[in-house]
């Protein structure tokens, strides 16, 4: 198979990364070393090795590939009655714009444990749906009893507020904690967005949803299991409550803000204005007319977010990089406000790079903007 790395989601989880999450799980369930544990996808074998040498010894493992293991198994294929007091890996995970790494149902329907056991009505009706969904959906039909927990690394993608809803529907059906880990570390060979994150029942922490995100100190977020739909990605909620790029004081754009939207002129093959030479416009020129000037922030680009420059709304033709916002009525004739919101904004741009450049959508919300604390 060519581009089988992609199609096969493998990317082995680091030795050093799965014994931080192996200790990180222990934290919020113990397991006795008799614990019956499933790795479902082992790869090259590195949490089944650390699981071993931290004294578990009941432990199974799946993996497709035959060449890498001589007993290759189809997850999707293991018996519905092997149950399991843990779950643990790294699933693969689909790849947008490459179909053969999603879970085709079709494919399975002829099997002895039809995807019609596992999956929920909703995905049933998909012609295709992501393969870290369907390992989640199939792994809570493994599970012993109360007692039993999911431990997986999961795109940070799973976690965008409104993704994958009948997946963390069934979720919590099953589970009243959730805990989202991330930490500064690389934990492939590539930089991927994820996260490991324990499904879990925990008395102290019963209906709870744990954030934590680890850059030399831990900093943790708790928010009730009825925000399971809210965007739940640590490192964002990080910076956007405790970061440095943030002002922590300061006003909220919202003040000075309409939250009309604004119609330029737009166009991809004749704007004169884009994410790259927006820079150069953060200035009213003398003798224009101030109330002409609208200001244009990028909204996505991992380099240019967040980028923002003072565009006049009769002459200027822009791409659709940009939100545009026009100032609230008392402030339409003041140059010092608009010119001093543009600097605020380009400032502290980091902020922005922040809180986009590790989610899959990689742009940022009109809210981020009318959220953010200037000086002015
Ligand atoms: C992201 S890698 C992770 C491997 C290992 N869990 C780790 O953390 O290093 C995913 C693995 O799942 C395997 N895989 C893909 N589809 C599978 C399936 N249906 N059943 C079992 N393994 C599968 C791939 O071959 C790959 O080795």
């Amino acid at each position: 198979m060519k581009n089988k790395q992609e199609v096969l989601g493998q990317y082995f989880t680091k030795i050093e990364i799965v014994e931080r999450l192996v200790d990180f799980l222990a934290r919020f369930k113990k397991y006795s070393k008799q614990a019956q544990i499933l790795e479902p996808s082992f790869g090259t074998g590195n949490f089944i090795n650390i699981l071993r040498k931290n004294g578990f010894a009941n432990i199974e493992g799946c993996e497709i590939d035959s060449e890498l293991t001589n007993k290759p198994l189809d997850f999707f294929k293991l018996s519905l009655d092997k149950k399991f007091d843990l779950i643990i890996g790294n699933p693969p995970f689909s790849k947008f714009n490459l179909k053969e790494s999603y879970f085709d149902p079709k494919k399975y329907f002829f099997s002895k444990i039809s995807p019609i056991l596992y999956l929920t009505k909703s995905e049933l009706k998909k012609s295709k749906e992501k393969i870290e969904n369907v390992f989640i959906l199939k792994s809570l039909k493994h599970l012993k009893d109360k007692d039993s927990s999911i431990g997986f690394v999961l795109p940070i993608s799973f976690f965008i507020k409104n993704k994958n809803r009948s997946v963390k529907e069934q979720l919590v059906e099953h589970f009243s904690t959730v805990v989202v880990y991330q930490n500064d570390q690389v934990w492939f060979d590539r930089n991927i967005p994820c996260c490991f994150a324990i499904f879990t029942n925990s008395k102290e922490l019963k209906n709870k949803i744990v954030l934590i995100y680890e850059n030399g100190e831990a900093n943790q977020e708790m928010y009730d299991i009825s925000g399971i739909h809210e965007e739940l990605i640590p490192q964002i909620v990080f910076h956007k409550t405790k970061g440095n790029a943030q002002n922590r004081t300061g006003v909220p754009l919202d003040n000075f803000l309409d939250h009309k939207s604004i119609k330029a002129q737009k166009s991809f093959s004749s704007n004169n204005i884009s994410a790259s030479n927006i820079l150069e416009r953060t200035k009213i020129p003398k003798g224009i007319s101030v109330e002409d000037y609208r200001i244009a922030v990028v909204r996505v680009g991992n380099s240019s977010v967040g980028k923002t420059g003072l565009i006049n709304i009769k002459k200027d033709v822009i791409n659709d990089m940009f939100y545009v916002f026009d100032v609230k009525e008392q402030y339409k004739k003041n140059k010092q406000i608009k010119e001093a919101i543009c600097s605020a904004i380009n400032n502290k741009v980091d902020y922005f790079k922040h809180i986009t450049s590790r989610v899959g959508s990689k742009s940022i919300k009109k809210e981020d903007i009318l959220s953010f604390k200037v000086q002015v």
